[in-house]
């Protein structure tokens, strides 16, 4: 039997406009729920819409249409998100599920028999727009605490929860949370500490109706039908009315309940932990239910250094990042960015940075630079093996992987954990190791001797089976680029199955398997837009109509007037288009950086003066300008066969680059 594995996001407030915090958590779920499916837990991964209360019941008279109709529409444009975004949720619950409301109301009959719900007169501040009350002190100038609208006395008779009988014994059980015995029940650790400190005051009893005089839409409370139950009660019931409707039954008799319950993990955004961790643990407990493994709270993302609101109309439509840069950069982005549990900060300039770096430099051009070696120099098949004595690969790749609890992800991805960032560093560490690994054994001088062929053989299986396991631990964060990796590697895997012990072999690559090799898997955000506009407001500052190309050799530049030279003079200097395979400094120097350099049938090593403003991980893969026919020098005691093209007088401004996918080796003229 599989463990069973529940994980949850909030269910989310269908009249909402879905943006990037939705997509946060929801994203975040998915790659814990695709990870622990590998790992062959039997995972039921739940999300969903929030659809009653004030402000849809506002909206449907707004449009003129019944509040149901106005949810049936709002509803796909979450569904369709989470379509476009890879969301593997095994379930979607709407809370105007008529199953769903039969439970709550199940439910509320059982705490009202207990005789832990009662009826009392409530006197305080309302704000319509929150739909709840604030004490007195809360209340400043008449305005709402939180949004700022005016608040109104108002005095209603309502339905209380007995939650202030709960408040100790709650305060007990997340004491009980230690460090040192997993898994939290609050995580992160310093949340745990505010709901610990929230619960030193003692609870008030939670009001859990509404009159239907001032709000209908809702569910009925079974016990008085002139009132409604508070849309938060009805919220959090959802975690566990799903299990009773939504979840899998394989047999008549399987109890998805007794199965998924308690919950493995509920993941959260910081604002609603109270919620959850104090009104929903009160009420489980009431209904002697046992509270969930975990609740993860998880921080809040701003947009360029703001606040995200519609006023300021600085929402991030999610669905605009996936037709720029595709579903899959956006997940890493979110993920990598920052450490979950903290705030982050999104902008397009770092989502675009992340993205030339670590996805079109790093991984791309790992499986770009392996797959045309392969083509190059066996074939376009994956070549056997000799015995491999590159046991750092493989031990760090084992140390890293998917499939192993023990190993870096399993620990990073405890569901008390969740370090998505360490997690995808880790991975990267790999990526970047791969790199590494075919600079230093530098497959193309092997393939000019054939006495090197079986090692040559030996470098392009391991750089292949590397690949291979990236893809299985890269799937959960980025399900797309991994198809594209198994395809493009031509590999068998299943990655919606759970991983077999045949799979997580090092050495299961099958030699002879053919590759085809395709688009790049990120292709390189070109910033030329954003950047002719830097360059403009530093030329206006400084006209100079004729820039001077500058050699990025160390020698210096003359900087007089101009000489002119004749067309055959010109035509001397021989320019070719070369790719970057690998860049690293020289020793000793801050400026130089040695680049081996692909220039079709030929490979160069070229020492650049372009160290000060370029890390040498930037440059891979980049099409640069080299002079080819200048005499080899040697630089710091590097050879240099050749020179690559730089703007900038004493400092290097950048470097001369060719944004087209043209060949290495093209002429320059
Ligand atoms: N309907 C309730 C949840 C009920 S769960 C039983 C609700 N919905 S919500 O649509 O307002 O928000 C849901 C989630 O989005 C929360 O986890 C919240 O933290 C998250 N985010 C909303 N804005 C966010 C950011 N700017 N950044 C990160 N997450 C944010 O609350």
């Amino acid at each position: 039997m599989n463990k069973p594995f529940y994980i949850t996001t909030p269910i989310y407030y269908v009249n909402d406009v879905p943006h990037i915090g939705h997509a946060y958590t929801t994203i975040a779920a998915d790659v814990v729920a695709r990870y622990y499916r590998l790992r062959g837990y039997d995972v039921f991964s739940l999300t969903g819409l929030d659809e009653h209360g004030q402000k849809v019941q506002q909206a449907a008279a707004k449009a003129g249409i019944e509040e149901q109709v106005y949810c049936d529409g709002m509803a796909p444009r979450f569904q369709n998100l989470w379509k476009r975004l890879n969301i593997s949720n095994d379930a979607f619950i709407r809370t105007s599920d008529a199953k769903h409301k039969s439970i709550v109301q199940k439910w509320l009959q059982y705490l009202f028999d207990k005789k832990l719900i009662y009826k009392a007169d409530y006197t305080g501040w309302y704000c319509t727009f929150d739909e709840r009350f604030w004490t007195e002190k809360d209340v400043e100038g008449g305005l709402c605490p939180d949004c700022k609208r005016p608040v109104e006395r108002l005095s209603e008779s309502n339905y209380f929860f007995k939650m202030s009988a709960y408040g100790k014994k709650l305060q007990e059980y997340i004491t009980k949370d230690s460090r040192a015995k997993p898994p939290l029940f609050i995580a992160p650790w310093i949340r745990r500490n505010e709901v610990v400190g929230f619960l030193d005051k003692s609870l008030n009893d939670l009001s859990i109706s509404r009159p239907k005089s001032r709000l209908s839409w809702g569910i009925e409370l079974p016990f008085d039908p002139n009132y409604v139950a508070y849309v938060w009660f009805d919220a959090l019931v959802n975690y566990i009315s799903a299990l009773d409707y939504l979840a899998p039954k394989k047999t008549p008799s399987d109890n998805p309940f007794k199965k998924y319950w308690p919950a493995t993990l509920h993941l959260v955004g910081k604002d609603i932990l109270t919620t959850h961790a104090i009104y929903w643990s009160t009420i489980l407990m009431a209904l002697e239910l046992p509270l969930p493994s975990t609740i993860f709270a998880h921080g809040w993302w701003t947009v360029n250094g703001e606040k995200m609101s519609k006023s300021r109309g600085n929402v991030v439509d999610p669905n605009a990042i996936i037709d720029e840069f595709g579903a899959d950069a956006f997940r890493y982005f979110l993920l990598r960015e920052v450490p979950f549990g903290h705030d982050g900060d999104f902008s397009r300039e770092a989502l675009i940075g992340r993205i030339n770096s670590d996805l079109a430099n790093g991984l791309g051009n790992l499986l770009n630079r392996t797959l045309t070696l392969i083509e190059r120099f066996s074939h376009g098949r994956i070549p056997e093996p000799v015995a491999s004595a590159d046991t750092e690969l493989e031990g760090k790749i084992k140390k890293t992987a998917v499939f192993l609890p023990h190993a870096e992800l399993g620990i990073h991805l405890l569901p008390d954990k969740l370090e998505f960032n360490r997690a995808l560093e880790a991975i990267w560490g790999l990526v970047q190791l791969g790199n590494q690994y075919i600079d230093k054994t530098a497959p193309w001088t092997l393939a000019k001797k054939p006495e090197d062929k079986p090692r040559l053989n030996t470098v392009l299986y391991n750089a292949a089976e590397a690949l291979r396991f990236l893809s299985l631990t890269l799937y959960p964060f980025m399900p797309q680029a991994a198809e594209e990796m198994k395809r493009q590697l031509g590999l068998m895997l299943n990655f919606s199955k759970p991983l077999l012990a045949s799979e997580v072999n090092w050495g299961s690559l099958l030699p002879g398997t053919e590759i085809t090799k395709g688009r790049p898997l990120f292709p390189r955000i070109e910033t030329t837009t954003k950047t002719q506009g830097d360059i403009r407001v530093t030329q206006d500052q400084q006209p100079s109509p004729t820039p001077q190309p500058s050699s990025t050799a160390a020698t210096p530049q003359a900087t007089g007037p101009a000489q002119q030279i004749t067309i055959e003079e010109f035509q001397k200097v021989q320019l070719k288009v070369g790719k970057v395979l690998s860049a690293e400094r020289v020793p000793k120097s801050d400026k130089l950086l040695k680049l081996q350099v692909d220039l079709g049938g030929e490979q160069r090593q070229v020492v650049a003066g372009i160290g000060k403003t370029y890390e040498p991980e930037s440059l891979v893969g980049r099409r640069v300008v080299v002079v080819t026919n200048l005499k080899p020098a040697k630089l710091m005691g590097v050879e240099s066969q050749g020179m690559v093209l730089a703007a900038g007088d004493k400092e290097v401004g950048g470097l001369v680059t060719i944004l087209e996918d043209v060949q290495p080796g093209t002429k320059v003229k």
